[in-house]
Formats: C-alpha cells, sequence, structure tokens
C-alpha cells in the first residue's frame, strides 16, 4: 500500500517550546492510524500541521504526494479535518449545516442534495434532517460533526479527538463508521484518549512531549513494549505500597490501575515472592494498551529509549 502521509523530522516551536520534535511517521492509504499520548503531547499540534493549518517551523511533509509548504491549498481541497471542539451552526438545522459545508467544500450544486443525504445515512442522522443542532446531544453532534467533515468525500481524514464528551454506546457507534470509510479507502488519523478506540485503529503512534515513543499495531505493542510477566494485585493501601513493591528486585515495574495494581515482574516465577511480600495473592493478565500507555508514559519520564 502506498504511504499518503510521510512526514520528514516534522517540528513545531512555539517560541522556546518544542511541541513536536522531529516526528517521522508513514500513514497507509486506508489505514486507521491512532495518535495517543499524555495530554501537552503535541497531537494536536502534529495534526495541525499535517492539515495544513499550522506551518511547520522545520522538516517537511507530504500529504498525497503534495508538499506541505508549497501545496497547501491543494492538501486542504483533499482532506477533512474535525478539531477538539466542534464548529456546527447552532441555529441551523442538521441538514443546512451539512449544506453550509457542502458550499465551503466546493461540493457541486447538482451533487449537493444526494452528498447530504449520503452523509444523513453515513452520519446516522437520517429523520433528523429538520432539527436545530442545538436541541441535539453530543453524540448526534459529533456525527454531524464527521458528516460536515467528509461531505466532499476527502481521502484523509484528521480527527482529533472526535468522542470526547459523548456517551460509551455513541463513541462506538462513531467508530464503527470510522472503520466503514477505511474500508471503503479513506485515510483516517485520529487522536484519542480512549483505549477501546485505540484498540480499533492498524496501527498506533505514541507521542510523549513532543517525540515519537513507538508505531505499531496495537498487538505488536503489546508484545514489544511490556518485556516481562504482568499481575494484578488487589490491596487495601494500594497507593502507598507502590514504592515498596517497585524497590523489590524482581519487579519491573509498579502501576495503579483504577482501585488494583499491576505490577511487572522478570519472569513468572517471582509470582510467589510478590505474594509473601504482600500479603496477596497475584492473578497473571494479559497486557492491555492502557498497560503499554502507561509504561511508555514512564520510559519518557525516565529518560530511557523508545520502544
Ligand atoms: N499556539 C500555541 N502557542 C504556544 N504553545 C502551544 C500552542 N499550541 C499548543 N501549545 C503547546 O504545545 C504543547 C502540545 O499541545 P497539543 O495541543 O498539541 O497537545 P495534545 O497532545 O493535543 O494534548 P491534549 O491531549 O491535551 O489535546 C502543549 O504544551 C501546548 O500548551
Ligand atoms: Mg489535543
Amino acid at each position: 500500500m502506498e504511504d499518503v502521509v510521510i512526514t520528514r523530522d516534522l517540528t513545531k516551536v512555539f517560541g522556546t517550546f518544542t511541541a513536536v520534535d522531529k516526528l517521522n511517521i508513514s500513514i497507509k492509504r486506508g489505514e486507521i492510524y491512532g495518535f495517543l499520548g499524555p495530554n501537552g503531547a503535541g497531537k494536536s499540534t502534529a495534526i495541525r500541521m499535517l492539515c495544513g493549518i499550522l506551518m511547520p517551523t522545520a522538516g517537511n511533509a507530504e500529504i498525497l504526494g503534495f508538499d506541505l509548504y508549497k501545496q497547501a491549498e491543494e492538501i486542504k481541497k483533499k482532506i477533512g479535518y474535525m478539531s477538539q471542539k466542534f464548529s456546527l451552526y447552532d441555529d441551523l438545522t442538521v441538514e443546512e449545516n451539512l449544506n453550509f459545508y457542502a458550499g465551503i467544500y466546493n461540493v457541486n450544486s447538482k451533487e449537493r442534495r444526494s452528498r447530504t443525504q449520503e452523509m444523513l445515512e453515513m452520519s446516522r442522522l437520517t429523520g433528523r434532517e429538520g432539527e436545530l443542532v442545538a436541541n441535539l446531544s453530543s453524540g448526534w453532534k459529533q456525527r454531524l460533526s464527521l458528516g460536515c467533515a467528509i461531505i466532499s468525500r476527502p481521502s484523509i481524514l484528521f480527527l482529533d479527538e472526535p468522542t470526547s464528551g459523548v456517551s460509551p454506546t455513541s463513541r462506538r457507534m462513531f467508530f464503527g463508521i470510522i472503520e466503514e470509510l477505511a474500508r471503503a479507502g479513506t485515510t483516517v488519523m485520529v487522536s484519542t484518549h480512549f483505549m477501546d478506540e485505540a484498540e480499533r485503529c492498524h496501527r498506533i503512534a505514541f507521542l510523549s512531549a513532543g517525540a515519537l515513543l513507538a508505531v505499531d499495531t496495537p498487538e505488536q505493542l503489546k508484545k514489544k513494549v511490556i518485556k516481562g510477566y504482568l499481575v494484578e494485585l488487589k490491596l487495601q493501601d494500594a497507593m502507598e505500597r507502590i514504592s515498596s513493591i517497585e524497590k523489590l528486585p524482581y519487579v519491573k515495574e509498579c502501576n495503579i490501575h483504577g482501585s488494583l495494581l499491576h505490577v511487572l515482574l522478570e519472569s513468572e516465577c517471582y509470582e510467589e515472592d510478590l505474594e509473601s511480600f504482600t500479603g496477596s495473592k497475584p492473578k497473571g493478565i494479559t497486557p492491555s494498551l492502557e498497560d503499554v500507555f502507561v509504561t511508555l508514559s514512564r520510559y519518557r519520564k525516565a529518560g530511557e529509549k523508545s520502544a
């Protein structure tokens, strides 16, 4: 598959602060490419540069073969972008919003009706065409924003935390639409803080403090990043015990997950040692993307090498 996004040392500096630091990524046609990382990692900044909204400080990128510096206008015509805040008109109806965006994106007037209809179906908005946007729930608004972002049938769709603030059901429905679009050939780059969404991405890039720490499929990331034997531990005073558990020679990491501790052991044979130290029976678990996320964030803090 051809690469539709290629970046070379893409960098953005605000004053003296480097928000994106020499980013090198490539995204294939039809891929759902997830962007993960803690708050302030540089996800939105990177996405804005790739959309041609924000000029890079250094480095370069090619989007659909177009140069980011020289051909930003061509790029904007071929892509769709949905920002963290939606830009819908509350005092217009669902259909009027779609029509408005069809106009902005220069959708041929003959095609506008059919395209609007297509978007209503795609975004699961049929039946609410005449409803004022102000009266829609956030899940519906999000799907309408998506409909507006894809009304020009972009080849690449950039979604910056498209599902923040909506119900889990709406989030799943939204991601279902993303998967349909990708199957039809649209390339999707999506930033998210939700691990269930990250699981549904074909590949994930993990960013921290502007730097790319790892890129791979969810499955490979779990294998590559979590090296050792992971157990779950239930303790009354979990928070207070982390530092003493971490000091054990056979413990690589200890992190809190909800009310439980996840302890990464050098190997399975230390399970009993951990049990006698803590007085609680550890349970072996399969690493989740959340574990990967926590581990990678720690690597960064400790200044260790990327995965
Ligand atoms: N226009 C700007 N001027 C100065 N600093 C900025 C600007 N835009 C972003 N930053 C800084 O760059 C860093 C990266 O921000 P960015 O919004 O890209 O992070 P993010 O990964 O999208 O975070 P979040 O998960 O919170 O959305 C942050 O420290 C932010 O404060
Ligand atoms: Mg952001």
